[in-house]
């Protein structure tokens, strides 16, 4: 079970939190890059006791090359506790160090076989975006050849979870956005997936509420709109770390990878099309009627009549928050997209109640 703490950290409030999950040896610290720079991150790493190792993620997608270059130059010595300061990449390096393999190889190996490692190491996670949910699931993400993989494990979960808004208002406004979206995608998925529980469900439709309601003043540094959009986020990492991803998440890892394109961008790319695609299938097919009440709630939170508007509705909403709508908005070729495309992780379609014969995949980028 983990440890949520979702609010504004007193002073001490991660010291204490780290002594109370600390073994034996230092507390490793990983910060993304950004962050490093940041006075409130310096503030919270310099009120941590005893000793402390600092090291730096760089930016882009998580890296299986990024994860064994910072293991091997990392103090070799097993550390008491791994704390994890950063957006949903950071998170993601963060539970792979806390597996603390002798040889990081392992994890290599491990992820080539579809298995994941268990974490050996107490874990804090400290997100600094209002996106992923990453420090409340228990799976990461790496980019391994080009090839976008899942570790998996129960125990990948952080041990807690320290969410406080105050940490993302430096957030840049087009990595904002980008995160605002992830939480939308992540809610959207989790409420129309195969393996919805009646607690993701509950989850979903909080986090998607919050988030529709808190994403503008967001953008805006609104402190209550901020507020809401990190309790939204969590709650769709919450309800997606039971259901897992679907559709517009699959094909995103490859966009993500090849063009650089900011992880909720990518996802957010096919989900107009989705939803519009979704509902035609839903009134020609009787095997989506449990999903029916899910999709309504989401498509009367979007602020969209039925099917036939939803698309637009959705591309209003990224432009909205100041981001391309489109392929062609960002200079990208069709053809290179399908291309990439093909690449993406046939499970998660699988998570998708919609038939896969149902899914026009070029149709979805239009
Ligand atoms: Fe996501």
């Amino acid at each position: 079970m983990q440890r949520r703490f979702i609010g504004e950290m007193d002073d001490d409030f991660l010291s204490k939190t780290v002594i109370d999950v600390k073994g034996v040896g230092r507390t490793l610290v990983i910060l993304g890059d950004s962050s490093s720079r940041r006075p409130e991150v310096i503030h919270l790493i310099a009120s941590l006791s005893g000793a402390v190792e600092v090291v730096l993620s760089p930016g882009g997608v998580p890296e299986f090359d990024d994860f064994r270059r910072i293991r091997l130059t990392a103090d070799p010595a097993e550390p008491g506790c791994v704390v994890a300061i950063g957006g949903g990449r950071v998170l993601d390096i963060g539970k792979m160090l806390a597996t603390w393999p002798a040889d990081p190889d392992t994890l290599k190996t491990a992820v080539e076989g579809g298995q994941s490692l268990a974490r050996r190491i107490p874990l804090v996670a400290v997100p600094t975006t209002a996106g992923s949910g990453s420090e409340s699931t228990p799976f990461a993400v790496v980019y391994l050849h080009g090839r976008k993989h899942s570790l998996d494990h129960p125990t990948l979960l952080p041990d807690v979870a320290v969410v406080d808004y105050r940490l993302m208002a430096a957030v840049p406004r087009p990595a904002a956005a980008a995160a605002g979206l992830d939480v939308l995608c992540q809610c959207i998925e989790s409420l129309l997936s195969r393996r919805t529980t009646p607690a993701s469900g509950r989850d979903a439709r909080r986090g998607l509420i919050l988030a529709m309601g808190g994403l503008q003043g967001a953008m805006a540094r609104e402190a209550r709109s901020m507020r809401r959009m990190a309790l939204a986020a969590n709650l769709g990492g919450r309800a997606i770390a039971v259901t897992r991803t679907t559709i517009p998440h699959a094909l995103s890892y490859p966009l993500s990878y090849r063009y650089g394109l900011a992880h909720g961008h990518a996802v957010a790319l096919s989900m107009g099309r989705y939803l519009e695609q979704f509902g035609r299938s839903l009134s020609n097919s009787s095997g989506l009627r449990p999903w029916s009440d899910a999709y309504g709630f989401v498509l009367s939170v979007l602020g969209s009549a039925g099917p036939s508007d939803v698309a637009p509705v959705w591309t209003r909403l990224v432009e909205g928050v100041g981001l391309p709508s489109t392929l062609a908005a960002l200079g990208i070729s069709r053809t290179d997209a399908d291309d990439q495309t093909r690449a993406y992780d046939r499970s998660r379609f699988a998570n998708s109640p919609m038939p896969a014969q149902s899914v026009d995949v070029p149709a979805l980028f239009d």
